[in-house]
């Protein structure tokens, strides 16, 4: 008997069939709990949830769903979310992800949206389907005695303080805070509800450990909420001295002064000698924020989100441009989705882009327009690997110009 992909059924057999390839995938437990069940009945979207079964058994999890990016300038831009994608170890490398992905772009694009976007486990997988990695992450890990030895370095502040609060705080101020500092980040993309409901505990999928953290808001000199952090602690002593290792779990601050605020208080929490600091902007503040930023080392640096264009002329025009030009772009798109010759017009006031007969100044695979959109990559890099081709001499460095953006993309979170 063949594979089949179909639409799940909105029923708890279904889903949890379903949840179940997606944890044999992810490497968690083989077994769905009840109220596993019951949590996907409240996220999926059963019109793009689908599923490869084979004698009863799911043996592949698809799903797809509506949400923003920010693109740089603050415009939210529509995206079709690729997620929950796995293909279990019996029916790997047979092409079912090129199957399943390949007519849901095709829809993502009928259905008018500028682009897809998700979150790559590895970094082969994706480019094939025209993805290009687009906002990068890093991890830190803070030497706090070494941080903050010779004190905190001068910097922003608000007059605000720090104030420890509990789960049903969080639920309740983290969305207000996370649609304030979306508009803020391009890379940001929507954060749903289940998001907070998986921080605060409120959700534990069956295979996690859960540790309650300990939250804490920053508030401004008024009143208002703005900064959060979630973070846990490990009590270990060496040699007679306190030696315990702070995990962050979310950072999100709306101005300089809450960030620096926030920072100084996770680098000088006693009893804590290393604060771990994962996802965070590839510029994030933290290293200079602190008396020796060489005390904050990068311990990883890796591809994050990705996009793949759809309708450039939409995707070109939601985006901001610190600067003016215009520039003929040849994209290329071997599944044809989002290829065409468009004349992209942009300045601080606006952009247009349409179809044009005139000549190329730059060739670009669909893959390279990803990575280039969010202003975080080069083009005279792709230029230099062959990834995009010059069709003018300086094309590429006057293409950076128009697209590159002040501050480097970031996504922070998993979707
Ligand atoms: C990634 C995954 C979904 C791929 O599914 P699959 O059905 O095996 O993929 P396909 O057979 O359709 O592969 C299509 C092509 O991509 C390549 N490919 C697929 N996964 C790859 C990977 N992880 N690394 C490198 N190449 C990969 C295949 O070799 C194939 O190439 P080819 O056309 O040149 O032969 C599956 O391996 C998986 O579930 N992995 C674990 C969970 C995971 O990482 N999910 C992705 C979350 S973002």
């Amino acid at each position: 008997m063949g594979v089949e992909i179909r639409l799940i059924e909105q029923d708890d057999q279904d889903v949890a069939r379903w949840w179940e390839a997606r944890s044999i995938g992810y490497l968690g437990p083989p077994t769905a709990g009840a109220h596993d069940v019951a949590y996907m009945h409240e996220i999926l979207d059963f019109a793009r949830t689908w599923g490869a079964f084979e004698d009863g058994r799911c043996v592949m999890s698809y799903r797809s769903f509506d949400h923003e990016v920010t693109a740089p300038g603050g415009a939210l831009v529509p995206s079709s979310a690729v997620s929950a994608v796995t293909v279990s170890p019996t029916h790997r490398r047979r092409g079912l992800l090129t199957r399943m992905i390949e007519p849901d772009l095709r829809r993502a694009k009928d259905a008018g949206m500028p682009m897809a976007s998700l979150i790559a486990a590895e970094y082969p997988i994706y480019g094939r389907y025209g993805f290009g990695p687009a906002a990068w992450l890093t991890d830190f890990r803070v030497d706090t005695l070494r941080a903050m030895r010779h004190g905190a370095p001068p910097g922003p502040e608000d007059g605000g303080r720090t104030v420890l609060v509990d789960a049903e705080r969080v639920r309740k101020e983290g969305p207000q805070l996370h649609e304030r500092l979306r508009r803020q980040h391009h890379g940001f993309v929507t954060r749903p509800e289940g998001w907070w409901r998986k921080l605060t505990g409120d959700y534990r999928p069956s295979g996690t450990t859960w540790q309650e953290p300990y939250y804490v808001l920053h508030l401004a000199a008024d009143g208002s909420v703005d900064g959060l952090a979630a973070y846990t602690a490990v009590e270990a002593w060496k040699d007679g001295m306190a030696d315990g290792d702070l995990h962050v779990r979310d950072l999100l601050a709306a101005t300089p002064a809450a960030e620096r605020s926030l920072w100084h208080y996770l680098c000088s929490v006693d009893w804590v000698t290393r604060v771990h600091a994962p996802s965070r902007a590839p510029d994030d503040l933290l290293p200079l924020l602190v008396g020796d930023a060489r005390a904050a080392v990068t311990t990883a640096c890796t591809d994050h989100l990705w996009l793949r264009p759809l309708d450039v002329p939409a995707m070109l025009t939601a985006r901001a441009y610190p600067a003016a030009g215009r520039l003929v772009l040849d994209v290329r798109d071997e599944a044809g989705l989002a290829q065409g010759r468009f004349l992209l017009e942009a300045g601080p006031d606006g952009a247009s882009c349409a179809p044009t007969p005139l000549g190329a100044d730059l060739t670009v695979p669909v893959s390279a327009l990803g990575s280039l959109y969010l202003g975080d990559e080069s083009a005279v890099r792709l230029a230099a690997l062959g990834r995009l081709d010059e069709e003018r001499p300086g094309a590429a460095a006057a293409a950076d110009t128009l697209l590159r953006a002040s501050r480097r993309a970031w996504c922070p979170d998993i979707f």
